[in-house]
């Protein structure tokens, strides 16, 4: 089905309901997504992108009912991951000599995934595909935003800004653009996307956000790959890329921890007193990693001052629910955050040091050598962790 969002332009790409997880296991995505591709219809007929191959034959068939595919000029493609190129071998099966713009990357990867050596034209930021009807397709390089190949494209004349994975998020909704949705809805998925993808490439984002914003092109709309369309005020999304871009963190506290028969649960409860016992302001949330969707968890310490993390001695280490989310947040290289351990053991007690040890490696910035409690918390116990949630509290500041 196609949607004409402006003058010659269409909305030729998929809504996935079903969609649940991302990039094999490693997103959730409860709203499901889209995979937004685009015809513009000028003297010329581009087409931006396709959607992920499992909807290739779809995808074909109705751009086939858009436009005949012969009379499909050119093809950009402004990243070539699978989720925006997948239809591509199917397209061209149908009109194998149409040449492909993209970037020096996306030919590698393209021909990487695909093993076809279509018609590739390689483009660099400024480089211009002219139109007719006095408009023309401008590009710009986003390198790592996020791959290597990643790109974006400006129509001139309609003032659209074709971002692809920049500025979208995991959201299937048929009503296109960022005014007809749940604004709550909205900007949950726009900062677990950014959280979750983006993070390690803040300092990237910063320098090309300033790029960009110099170049002081007119958008009157973002179009994304993914999820809605930003017609309405689609500057909001560029500030709040620059409000994320530069180390965020709101007046939060997120204490993690997975526990083994409830000792660590306790200290986890008791330390979350003791800080909202002396900061009634802060907000602090407790979060179970063993049974907790990580990509929602990760999106919490995005938006924390301090994480504390606990576990259990086990085998000399910790558990690996709370092991593998350490890993998790070490790739995703968050920065100017605090951190605490806490556990606790039978015999050994290594797990606040080990997980200290672990959240230092992570980029972390960790405020002592963590609270270990032996046995099951008792009430003194339990004082000493909420005494251990003031410090915490204090070191936050
Ligand atoms: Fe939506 Fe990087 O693919």
């Amino acid at each position: 089905m196609k949607k004409n969002i402006k003058n010659n332009v269409w909305w030729v790409g998929k809504v996935d309901w079903d969609l649940r997880k991302f990039h094999g296991d490693d997103y959730s995505t409860h709203k499901g997504s889209t995979y937004n591709a685009y015809l513009i219809r000028e003297e010329k007929t581009v087409l931006i992108d396709t959607v992920w191959e499992p909807y290739a034959a779809e995808f074909v068939e109705n751009l086939a009912m858009a436009t005949d595919l012969k009379k499909i000029d050119y093809i950009v493609v402004n990243h070539g991951e699978v989720d925006h190129s997948g239809a591509l071998p199917e397209l061209m099966k149908h009109i194998p000599d149409t040449p492909i713009y993209c970037t020096a990357h996306a030919v590698k990867s393209l021909k990487g995934q695909y093993h076809q050596d279509w018609d590739f034209h390689v483009v660099d930021t400024g480089d211009k595909l002219d139109l007719g009807n006095g408009k023309e397709l401008i590009f710009v390089k986003m390198s790592m935003l996020h791959w290597p190949d990643s790109m974006a494209s400006y129509l001139s004349g309609d003032n659209i800004l074709f971002s692809n994975d920049a500025f979208g998020q995991h959201y299937a909704t048929d009503k296109l653009y960022n005014d007809l949705v749940d604004q709550c809805e909205l900007f949950e998925e726009c900062i677990k996307y950014y959280a979750n993808i983006l993070t390690p490439f803040s300092k990237i984002l910063r320098r090309k956000l300033d790029e960009v914003l110099s170049l002081n092109l007119p958008i009157d709309m973002i179009a994304t790959s993914h999820g809605v369309i930003w017609r309405d005020d689609p500057g909001q999304i560029i500030r709040k890329y620059a409000e994320w871009a530069n180390d965020y963190r709101e007046n939060q506290i997120t204490v993690l921890y997975d526990t083994m028969w409830n000792g660590t649960k306790t200290l986890a409860e008791k330390i979350a007193e003791g800080i909202r016992s002396a900061d009634p302001d802060v907000t602090v949330k407790i979060y179970p990693l063993a049974h907790t969707d990580h990509n929602d968890v990760i999106t919490e310490v995005f938006k924390s001052k301090m994480v504390v993390i606990g576990s259990p001695t086990i085998a000399n280490s910790v558990l690996h629910p709370v092991a593998g989310f350490i890993h998790m947040m070490k790739g995703l290289k968050f920065r100017n955050k605090k951190a605490a351990t806490f556990g606790c053991y039978g015999w050994s007690g290594e797990s606040p040091k080990v997980l200290k040890d672990m959240m230092e490696d992570a980029g972390f910035d960790l405020m002592d050598e963590g609270l270990k409690n032996l046995w099951n918390p008792d009430r003194e116990a339990q004082k000493r962790a909420m005494d251990y949630g003031v410090e915490i509290a204090k070191a936050s500041l």
